[in-house]
């Protein structure tokens, strides 16, 4: 299972995989941090086609194209805002790993590039946000075939650091 997963250091722009995973906002118009990146590399068809899909409510994901980046497609997810863990949070975040993870499947994809989702802007801690993004893929991904594999592509050390230790905490449990 965990040989499904990778933990990288990169930018998500640059992956060839068969989709990566926007941090969006609900709007789906584009923003800063990671949003802004992938509607930078994939130029402005991105942002017309984001328009027909009438915005995208936090926890859940959809798909589009991906136009001038190196992937195949994006998937936009809008994770949770972090207001301290009582407002469902955490589940509103598992459900951007789970979600992203079936759209991917539920299009045939092999590969799919994950980004730190909330723990940006959104200010979501990150060892606990890649916990939660560790913990939902390696149940996703034991009782499905597809997508074959799935990176964390982690801008920084200290949120590589943290997806590290999330999956040596599951290889150890
Ligand atoms: N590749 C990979 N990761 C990146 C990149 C990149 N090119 N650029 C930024 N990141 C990382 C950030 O360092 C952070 O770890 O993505 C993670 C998510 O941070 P944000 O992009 O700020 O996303 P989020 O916290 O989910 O906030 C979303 O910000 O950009 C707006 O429109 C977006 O309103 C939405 C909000």
């Amino acid at each position: 299972m965990l040989d499904r997963i990778e933990v990288v250091e990169g930018d998500i722009t640059k992956q060839e995989v068969d989709a990566i995973v926007n941090a969006a906002n609900t709007t789906l118009l584009g923003g800063g941090g990671v949003d802004g990146a992938i509607h930078r590399a994939a130029g402005p068809k991105l942002k017309e086609e984001c328009r027909a899909l009438g915005g995208c409510d936090t926890g859940e994901a959809k798909i589009t194209g991906g136009h001038d980046l190196p992937a195949k497609h994006v998937i936009h997810t809008v994770g949770p805002v972090w207001r301290g863990g009582g407002n469902d949070e955490d589940n509103l975040l598992a459900g951007c790993y789970r979600n992203g993870l079936a759209l991917a499947g539920q299009h045939r994809l092999r590969t799919i590039a994950f980004p730190s989702i909330s723990t940006g802007a959104y200010g979501f801690p990150v060892a606990r946000a890649a916990r939660i993004a560790v913990a939902e893929t390696v149940a996703f991904l034991r009782d499905h075939e597809l997508p074959e594999s799935v990176v964390f592509v982690c801008f920084g050390r200290d949120v590589y650091d943290c997806h590290r230790s999330a999956v040596a905490g599951i290889a150890g449990s």
